[in-house]
């Protein structure tokens, strides 16, 4: 194995008594004036703002409130939060919502303390934040696992770009399977292909031998893929979101990673895709997944060949390695289709082909799980998208 350091910040509290939990040990911690930030309108239609409301009132907190964080949340939004954060001097910022609410607290918590603008600080300085208004996560949308690190993806127009931004690692998450029950199919099936993507991401990086971190990332895509199905047939069976809550935060919170370089190519790529169009984030990967690993699989054979056998369940008898590759990447191209998640850009909805070469020409360029690509390749790649 590589060499690692594992430590974790994060304390999670799971299930359905998590929130009268967390709230009776980390009420204290929070100081006084705590900024409760949301999204759109789901918090307030599902009663989860009320519900952590009325916690902080009752425990006579000042409460900062700071609404419509949007998909793709804005580097704009992100300053606006900072501000009234400075304003009302908040102790403590509590993110109510899915991967874009949290995110965009991440960079708020650390704008707020930061002098210099972060953007300019982190891409052109290269110099990270180092101090935070301390945070917790309730998750109402599972699938990023955005509560398990402190990497932000935020979307700053004024460059068109979509790039992942160092922010506040939080200190608690709440999952709270119940959170999610209002949750629409269409996010509930993205969130779920997010978090199997992250695996695959992470699986595919190096090293390539098998390992303990990918052995354990083949159980979670195995969970994965097995929950949404159960999902396709009822939405609201609660053991298979609960599942799924926690897969979730086990693409991101460290242990598949242990060991490995992993890739995010394909997230690059969607990453500057939603800059551009501001698509959806699992719908934009569903579509890059299988035509990337068709570009690339030849590089690493025995690696798709065991995503074959060991994630898709494929026999291998009388088929060479590279037929059981070629079918692992076409079982997951097979399960987009069955679960009616997009298998190109016309699908999604993107109208303007022009977008693709911009894509290319901006997105970052990964060292490679097994291939690193040059833009053209990944001009190619997009094409096929179409
Ligand atoms: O804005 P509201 O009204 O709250 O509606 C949201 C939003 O429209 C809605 N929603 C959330 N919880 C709900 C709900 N609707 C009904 N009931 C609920 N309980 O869902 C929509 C999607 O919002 P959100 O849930 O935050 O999206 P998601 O969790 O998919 O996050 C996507 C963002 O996370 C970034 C993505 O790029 C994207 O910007 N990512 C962050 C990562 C990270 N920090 O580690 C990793 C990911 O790869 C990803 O890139
Ligand atoms: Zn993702």
């Amino acid at each position: 194995m590589n060499d690692f350091i594992y430590s974790y910040p994060t304390k999670v509290y799971f299930g359905n008594e998590a929130t009268k939990k967390a709230f009776s040990s980390e009420l204290k911690n929070m100081g006084n004036t705590v900024m409760l930030a949301y999204g759109c309108k789901s918090a307030k239609q599902n009663g989860v703002y009320n519900e952590i409301y009325d916690y902080l009132k009752d425990a006579g907190k000042e409460i900062v409130d700071f609404g419509g964080i949007m998909p793709n949340p804005t580097y704009k939004k992100v300053q606006e939060g900072a501000k009234l954060a400075r304003e009302k001097q908040v102790d403590f910022i509590l993110a109510v919502g899915g991967g874009l609410v949290i995110d965009c607290c991440k960079i708020i918590s650390a704008q707020a303390l930061c002098d210099k603008d972060i953007w300019e600080m982190e891409f052109k300085d290269h110099v990270f934040p180092s101090d935070f208004i301390p945070m917790g996560a309730i998750v109402t949308a599972s699938g990023t696992g955005a509560e398990m690190n402190n990497g932000a993806v935020i979307t700053n127009e004024d460059v068109n770009e979509k790039a992942g931004v160092w922010g506040a690692h939080v200190n608690f998450a709440i999952l709270n399977p119940e959170y999610t029950m209002s949750l629409p199919e269409k996010q509930v099936i993205s969130g779920a292909f997010d978090t199997l993507s992250h695996c695959m991401e992470t699986y595919f990086g190096f090293p390539t031998e098998v390992n303990v971190s990918d052995e354990i990332a083949e159980v979670v895509m195995r969970n994965t893929i097995r929950n949404i199905r159960i999902l396709k047939k009822d939405l609201y069976d609660k053991q298979a979101r609960s599942e799924l809550m926690w897969d979730s935060a086990m693409g991101e919170n460290g242990i598949l990673k242990i060991g490995k370089v992993t890739d995010f190519q394909a997230h690059q790529i969607e990453h500057q895709l939603g800059a551009y169009t501001d698509c959806n984030h699992g719908q934009g990967l569903s579509v890059i997944h299988p035509v990337l690993y068709r570009h690339i699989y030849g590089n690493s054979i025995d690696k798709f060949a065991g995503f074959a056998s060991n994630v898709w369940q494929i026999p291998s008898e009388g088929k060479t390695q590279q037929e059981l590759a070629e079918e692992g990447i076409e079982a997951l191209a097979d399960f987009i289709h069955e679960i009616g998640m997009p298998s190109t850009f016309t699908e999604m909805g993107i109208k303007d082909k022009t977008v693709l070469k911009k894509v290319a020409d901006t997105c970052n360029l990964t060292a490679g799980c097994c291939k690193k690509l040059s833009r053209e390749e990944i001009l190619e790649i997009l094409e096929e998208c179409w």
